[in-house]
């Protein structure tokens, strides 16, 4: 498994730790041995394709499901043994919209409010305080069925910042939102990290996970592959590009023709080799392209179709698990 250099368990700055967790649905593991930790001001990603996890984990870090090993902590308290202390300071946006269609948006935000313990005027503020930070103070009484997908979103969104979080749980916030929307969600996302928040966000989209994250923690079939902030990770691939060929290749030659290489290429990484596709982890990689195509040409290997993509987070899951996140 591959650690960035920040502490990886424990200590008194994580608000969130999740430690060796598993958690297994009858005989299928959903996570498997995941550690990672969140601290206050950041925002840290949970990325991972369909299925890796992402939701039982939040599962777990919500006091949804319990760990069928290891355990969750927020910040000091154990989610399944001190289940009050633990959630009492954590706001949870799930994956499906937690809504009620018959109510209004302030309706909505109320009954959360009350659900986390607000009452009265206190309840009757924050509500309205949050209306106007999600940008719908305007259509506060409206029923939300006449409402957008991004704003039920919003919506959503705002029922977990009711009673002021020091923690914040998002899965998925995102799916199914019309790009202004997204903006503004992220953007509120930013806002409670900056206030202070430590927040955990879960996303199948790279290229949000880059924009948006201080720190990834990046998941497939249940298990944790990497972890750190983005510059860590990327340093992973030593500033290697990723060369992907298809054609028709006859593997040892094709591997013996690379090697004949290995002056010119340096430390190369070849991730796949078959009959139909290579793929190569590669410095430099606009400038040797032309004799890696000849070379392998020269050795009786025909390639039909060439890309080159620089480092990024899709190379690199795609460096560590072999196969691309779904968009
Ligand atoms: N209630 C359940 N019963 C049985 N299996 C489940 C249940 N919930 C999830 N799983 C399985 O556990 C694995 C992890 O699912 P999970 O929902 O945590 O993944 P995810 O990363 O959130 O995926 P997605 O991106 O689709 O939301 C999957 O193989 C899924 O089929
Ligand atoms: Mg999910």
């Amino acid at each position: 498994m591959l650690r960035g250099s920040g502490t990886h368990l424990g200590g008194a700055a994580n608000v969130i730790e999740i430690e060796s967790l598993t958690k297994r649905y009858g005989d299928a593991v959903a996570v498997d041995d995941l550690s990672l930790c969140a601290k206050p001001g950041e925002i840290t990603g949970l990325l991972g394709p369909n299925g890796a996890g992402k939701s039982s984990t939040i599962a777990c870090v919500s006091g949804l499901r319990a760990p069928d090993a290891g355990r969750v902590r927020v910040l000091g308290h154990d989610v399944h043994h001190e289940r009050r202390r633990a959630l009492e300071q954590l706001g949870v946006v799930p994956q499906e919209l937690a809504l009620y269609d018959e109510l209004s948006a302030r309706e909505n935000l109320e009954y959360w409010g009350a659900a986390y313990g607000l009452r009265g005027r206190v309840l009757r503020e924050r509500a309205a305080a949050v209306l106007e930070q999600l940008g719908l103070a305007e259509r506060a009484d409206e029923r939300i069925t006449s409402f957008s997908g991004g704003m039920q979103r919003r919506l959503n969104f705002g029922c977990a910042l009711l009673h002021t979080p020091r923690v914040l749980v998002l899965d998925e916030p995102t799916v199914g939102v019309d790009p202004q929307s997204r903006v503004r969600l992220l953007e509120l996302v930013r806002q409670a990290a900056d206030a202070g928040a430590a927040v955990l966000y879960t996303t199948h989209q790279m290229q949000e996970a880059e924009e948006l994250c201080d720190r990834l923690a990046i998941v497939d079939h249940g298990k944790l592959i990497a972890f750190g902030t983005l510059p860590e990770l990327q340093s992973r691939l030593g500033g290697r590009d990723i060369l992907g060929l298809s054609g028709r290749f006859d593997p040892p030659s094709a591997r013996a023709a690379l090697e004949g290489l290995r002056e010119t290429l340096g430390d190369f990484a070849l991730n796949t080799l078959d009959a139909h596709a290579l793929q190569l982890a590669v410095r430099d990689g606009a400038r040797v392209l032309a004799q890696v195509l000849a070379a392998l040409e020269a050795a009786g290997n025909e390639v039909r179709e060439a890309s080159l993509r620089q480092p990024s987070l899709e190379s690199l899951f795609l460096a560590l698990t072999g196969k691309e996140l779904r968009e």
